[in-house]
């Protein structure tokens, strides 16, 4: 069944985390590692179970302490991503692909399909793996990180920086629209793409490094390899996901939600984008509280229980702007 939120951390000062504790090691058989270059290296370097498969209180205690995720920020990509791809029998889920290891799944329509689930989190047009429409979407993909490194040459000085991240979200916009007829860049994906373009300056740059800018040959070492550098310290206080930065990208180039309406180049906009909602951050709320009730259309006793749980969970990550769904009384 569901566990209760863990509280934030107390200490969010700069600290190694690659230390004796916490040592990279190698895959073994069955270990899962999936979309996320964040929770792949925690779970390499164990800050995280080796497994790769974890509740959403070890997720959230884990981004916290390793990389300095603000609290806020964790518990509504944990809870969001936990909701349709995890397990509320057992809750565990799986940081990539399904496992055994996750234990018995509920029953269909539900999927318990881990991270690499592609449609309920996992989306189209991100930086280092294919959109599942045209390959593998949860693995490193070296012919798109030459993409990022000849756009980090070209606009970044050589580096990874807000310019070069601008860049590569939008190139790989356009790659999208040009190449996947099935692309979708409405909710989740809308909500989450620029966040993460974010994310390698804010986690992946050791904290006593305040460029701004990552280096190519690091950043590949997080997104290929799962590793953190050598000496490795976290950033020094909690990130949030938002920002200067953020605002860059985002009005860097004129985005709205929206999808390839069944052929390549016909990218239109998602005309249902904000549901019933007027607030975007509610809407996003709203789109996973509507894919789990696709997955759990009538669960009933301890199922039922364990999602309203981790949908109350969820919801305390928009309490303060959006009115509560409750699709299970
Ligand atoms: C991508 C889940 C925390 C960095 C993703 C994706 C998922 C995911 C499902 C795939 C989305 C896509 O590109 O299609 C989660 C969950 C987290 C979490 C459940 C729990 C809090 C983090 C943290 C970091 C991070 C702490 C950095 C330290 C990234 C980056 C990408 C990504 C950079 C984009 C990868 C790419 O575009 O190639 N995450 N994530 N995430 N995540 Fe996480
Ligand atoms: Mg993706």
């Amino acid at each position: 069944g569901a566990q209760p939120v863990p509280p934030p951390i107390k200490d969010t000062s700069l600290k190694l985390v690659n230390d004796a504790l916490h040592p990279w090691r190698p895959l073994s058989p069955g270990d899962q590692r999936g979309p996320c270059p964040g929770l792949n290296t925690l779970a390499s370097h164990g800050w995280l179970p080796r497994s790769g498969v974890a509740t959403p209180a070890q997720i959230m205690d884990a981004v916290q302490n390793g990389f300095n995720m603000a609290w806020s920020t964790a518990l509504v990509i944990t809870y969001a991503a936990f909701l349709v791809d995890g397990n509320p029998l057992t809750n565990l889920m799986s940081i990539g692909g399904s496992s055994r290891l996750t234990g018995p799944s509920p029953p269909a329509p539900a999927v318990v399909g881990g991270l690499s689930r592609h449609g309920t989190f996992e989306g189209d047009a991100s930086m280092t793996r294919s959109d599942a429409f045209l390959g593998d979407n949860h693995s490193f993909n070296e012919t798109l990180f030459q993409q990022l490194v000849a756009i980090s040459n070209a606009v970044g000085g050589g580096k990874y920086n807000v310019s070069a991240a601008a860049e590569v979200r939008f190139q790989r916009f356009q790659d999208s629209v040009a190449r996947n007829p099935t692309f979708d860049f409405s909710n989740p994906r809308f909500a989450t793409a620029f966040g993460e373009t974010i994310f390698p300056m804010a986690f992946f740059i050791d904290g006593r490094d305040k460029s701004l800018a990552l280096d190519l040959e690091v950043m590949r070492g997080f997104f290929q390899d799962s590793r953190m550098p050598v000496d490795f310290h976290r950033r020094d206080g909690a990130f949030d996901g938002g920002g200067t930065e953020f605002d860059l990208i985002f009005n860097s180039h004129d985005y709205f939600p929206g999808f390839n309406n069944g052929s390549v180049n016909n990218f239109v906009a998602d005309p249902f984008f904000l549901g019933t909602q007027t607030v975007a951050a509610c809407a996003l709320y709203e789109k996973f509280v509507n894919t789990t009730v696709e997955l759990y259309p009538s669960p009933s006793g301890v199922l039922r229980d364990a999602l309203n749980k981790n949908l109350d969970n969820f919801f305390l990550g928009f309490a303060d702007q959006c009115t509560q769904i409750k699709p299970f009384p």
